[in-house]
C-alpha cells in the first residue's frame, strides 16, 4: 500500500503524520511545489518514527514521479480561506490547481483512489473526477466526516458525555448550505431530541454550519487543519483496511435523493473500492429540500467551470 499526500501545508503534513503513526501504509509520499518544504517535513516526521513507534517510510518530494503507483492520493493542495472569504471565493484559483495536480497524479498512477480536501470541496471533487477520468466511486470528498465531527464534539461538550457515544450525520455540500440531520443524531442510541431542548439543538446546528469560519476567525492566516486531517485519515483507514465504514462523504449522487449527477455529501459505505454504496435515508421534507438546494449550488459552481475543464 502506498499513499501520496499532495500539499505539504497544515492539512497535508498533519494527515501524513497521522497516516504514518497509524502505520496505514508502508510508504507515505508528501508532495508540494515549494522546494524543501515536503523534504524537510517528511524527514522530520520519519525521524519521529523510533519515538512514536512506526516503521512507515515518510518521503518528501517536488516531483510527481515519486507518487508513482499510489493506491490512495490525498489532495490538499490549493489556497485556504482567510477571514471574510467564503469557500466559493477560492473557486477559480483552486479549480485550476486541482485540475493540474490531478493530471500530474494520473500520469504516474493508473487507478488510485483520490480523496479531496481542497475547497470549495464538493466542486473540487468534481474537478478531480473530470480531470482524472477515474470511475466515480474512486474520487471522494472529505467534508461530511469533518462537519459531523464538529457537530459530535459540540454535542459531547454540551451533554458532558464521551465523544465516542455521539452518532450524527451532516449531509449536503461543505458550506453554509450543509444539512445536519438531527433525526439521525443520537447518544448511544438515545435520540438527541430526548436529551436537550430544540433551542439548544438549533444552536449547535448553527455552530456546526459555521464551524469552519469559527476556526478561520481565530487563526486569521488560514483555516482548520487538525480536524480536517483526522477526518481524511479516518476515510483512508476505512479504505486501506476495507472496513466498510458508513460515513458521510462527498460522492457523485446519481439519482438518489432526487439529485442528478452532482457531488454532494451523503452517507456511503467506504471500503477498498472507494464508495461501495450510497445509502438513501429517509429525510424530512425540509431536510430533503435543503439537501437538494445544497446540491443545486454545487452544480451551479461546477457548470461555471465548463471552459476551464474543456
Ligand atoms: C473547514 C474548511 C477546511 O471547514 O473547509 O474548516
Amino acid at each position: 500500500m502506498k499513499i501520496t499526500v499532495i500539499g505539504a501545508g497544515n492539512v497535508g503534513a498533519t494527515a501524513a503524520l497521522r497516516i504514518a503513526e497509524k502505520q496505514l501504509s508502508k510508504e507515505v509520499v508528501l508532495i508540494d511545489i515549494v522546494e524543501g518544504i515536503p523534504q524537510g517535513k517528511a524527514l522530520d516526521m520519519y525521524e519521529s518514527g523510533p519515538v512514536a513507534l512506526f516503521d512507515t517510510c515518510v518521503f518528501g518530494s517536488n516531483d510527481y514521479k515519486d507518487s508513482a503507483n499510489s493506491d490512495i492520493v490525498l489532495i490538499t493542495a490549493g489556497l485556504a480561506r482567510k477571514p471574510g472569504m467564503s469557500r466559493e471565493d477560492l473557486l477559480m484559483k483552486n479549480a485550476t490547481i486541482i485540475r493540474d495536480v490531478t493530471t500530474q497524479v494520473m500520469k504516474y498512477s493508473a487507478n488510485p483512489i483520490i480523496i479531496m480536501v481542497s475547497n470549495p470541496l464538493d466542486v473540487m471533487t468534481y474537478v478531480a473526477l473530470t480531470a482524472s477520468g477515474l470511475p466515480k466511486e474512486r474520487v471522494i470528498g472529505m467534508a461530511g466526516v469533518l462537519d459531523t465531527a464538529r457537530f459530535r464534539s459540540f454535542i459531547a461538550e454540551a451533554l458532558d458525555v464521551s465523544m465516542q457515544d455521539i452518532n450524527a450525520f451532516v449531509l449536503g455540500g461543505h458550506g453554509d448550505s450543509m444539512v445536519p440531520v438531527v433525526k439521525y443524531t443520537n447518544v448511544a442510541g438515545i435520540p438527541l431530541t430526548e436529551l436537550m431542548p430544540q433551542e439548544k439543538i438549533d444552536q449547535l446546528v448553527e455552530r456546526t454550519k459555521n464551524g469552519g469560519i469559527e476556526i478561520v476567525n481565530h487563526l486569521k492566516t488560514g483555516s482548520a487543519f487538525y480536524a480536517p486531517a483526522a477526518s481524511a485519515v479516518e476515510m483512508i483507514e476505512a479504505i486501506v483496511k476495507d472496513r466498510k465504514r458508513v460515513l458521510p462523504c462527498t460522492t457523485c449522487v446519481d439519482g438518489q435523493y432526487g439529485i442528478d449527477n452532482v457531488f454532494c455529501g451523503v452517507p456511503v459505505k467506504l471500503g477498498k473500492n472507494g464508495v461501495e454504496q450510497i445509502f438513501e435515508i429517509d429525510l424530512s421534507e425540509s431536510e430533503l429540500k435543503a439537501l437538494q438546494v445544497s446540491a443545486a449550488l454545487v452544480d451551479e459552481n461546477c457548470k461555471s467551470l465548463a471552459t476551464l475543464l474543456a
